[in-house]
């Protein structure tokens, strides 16, 4: 059974004023660069504030023992183009969106990485909702049946693996807490399709992922190891974050939002639970701050340098948290965290100055490769938008899905 979504009622006046402010100058900003892109897609910034730019094309691999995650932040810039129609109605962003998705939609066939999701849920799935135009949904669906194809199934379960062709036994066991933030692709393809089996695999990876990837605190390992015919964890490890054992803040942020979006779409009560410690786990870590480090067990130095992202996809996250939590009073505080949280970002954290293109200062895209460090990153950028519309135009980006009793 189901009841209708409530629409996000907590915002204060000013907030929404704020919020709607900054999603003005994000269009702004996001008009002044699109005719300077060419057929290249906004990566990270450099220290200058430019922007470093990659093509659509660049699939992931090895090379060698060197990954590569290559560019699967494309989808985030049609993402913010569709953001920023939401709030002019300016015709030319569903243009500049429909000419720049041609370009993405040669990575719907991608079959070597688990961020097709990332990649297809920012871009091909607003257009659709947005625009009503089928070619948007083929395009979702063609990507999410690569998604699904990364299952792995063992004996204790079955996953989907992050990174490398299915037939790279280094990618084929492995799997990154990333994917939980990429299982969204999987649930709307179930619901647009009436076929289940999207939604199986999600359910299967959410189900696996929980006990091979929370440690006994809740902070998660950013990557698992598995014995790919037991199912058994071989190790724990990272890739971007400061230590095996550390808690990668963007990787926190990933598993929450993958698992309050697991709750809504499963109707799992033990998914809502486990949101809510990892959510605990975050904000007793971040002590007050709105921003947290890029790992929460980085020292020294390093530990100064901060990941507004993952402050912006934890925000995005826990106001849909409030959103579909069965107890008004909890639902009620996760909303204000998200909503104090997006202040503080549109306040501390928005680059006005025009040098800076980005629209977040202070993210980390890769610490341990000197990459995107304390710059502006596209899907920094993209969950501070989708977070902006959450709280200010609810239903707009995505269907406002219906609430299951949880
Ligand atoms: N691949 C996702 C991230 O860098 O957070």
């Amino acid at each position: 059974m189901t009841i209708e979504a409530p629409t996000l009622a907590h915002a204060t006046p000013a907030q929404l004023k704020l919020f709607s402010r900054t999603l003005d100058r994000m269009a702004i900003k996001v008009a002044q660069d699109e005719p300077t892109l060419g057929v290249e897609f906004p990566h990270v910034t450099a220290p200058d504030g430019s922007w470093i730019r990659m093509p659509a094309s660049v699939s992931a691999g090895y090379t060698g023992e060197a990954w590569s995650h290559g560019n699967w932040l494309c989808g985030f810039w049609v993402g913010l183009l569709f953001a920023s129609y939401l709030q002019t109605k300016d015709q030319k962003y569903l243009v500049w969106a429909r000419e720049r998705m041609r370009m993405v939609a040669q990575r719907a066939d991608d079959p070597n990485t688990h961020d097709i999701g990332f990649i297809f849920d920012s871009s091909a799935i607003p257009g659709f909702h947005i625009t009503g135009d089928r070619w948007y949904a083929d395009i979702a669906l063609q990507a999410a049946d690569k998604l699904r194809a990364r299952i792995v199934t063992t004996r204790r379960g079955a996953y989907l693996a992050s990174w490398g062709p299915m037939n790279d036994p280094r990618g084929r066991r492995s799997s990154a807490i990333d994917t939980m933030a990429n299982l969204s692709l999987l649930y709307w393809a179930s619901n647009h399709s009436g076929d289940a089996s999207y939604r199986l695999a999600a359910d299967a990876h959410a189900a696996m992922t929980a006990p091979a990837f929370v440690r006994p605190d809740d902070s998660t390992y950013h990557a698992v190891e598995y014995d790919v015919a037991s199912g058994e964890r071989v190790r724990g490890y990272t890739f971007q974050g400061a230590g095996d054992e550390s808690a990668w803040s963007r990787g926190q942020a990933w598993a929450i939002y993958g698992y309050v979006h697991s709750a809504r779409e499963t109707g799992k009560r033990e998914y809502l639970a486990l949101a809510e410690r990892l959510a605990r786990y975050y904000l007793k870590r971040l002590d007050g701050r709105v921003v947290p480090p890029w790992d929460f067990d980085a020292t020294g130095a390093d530990a100064h340098i901060k990941d507004t992202a993952a402050a912006a996809a934890v925000s995005s996250a826990l106001l849909e948290l409030g959103r579909l939590h069965p107890n008004a009073d909890s639902g009620a505080r996760w909303t204000q965290h998200g909503l104090a949280m997006l202040e503080g970002l549109c306040r501390d954290e928005f680059a006005d100055e025009a040098s800076h293109r980005g629209l977040l200062r202070h993210s980390c895209y890769s610490k341990p490769h000197n990459e995107g460090v304390d710059s502006a990153t596209m899907f920094g950028d993209f969950f501070f938008a989708e977070a902006l519309c959450r709280a200010a135009l609810p239903g707009g980006l995505r269907p406002l899905s219906a609430v299951p009793t949880l």
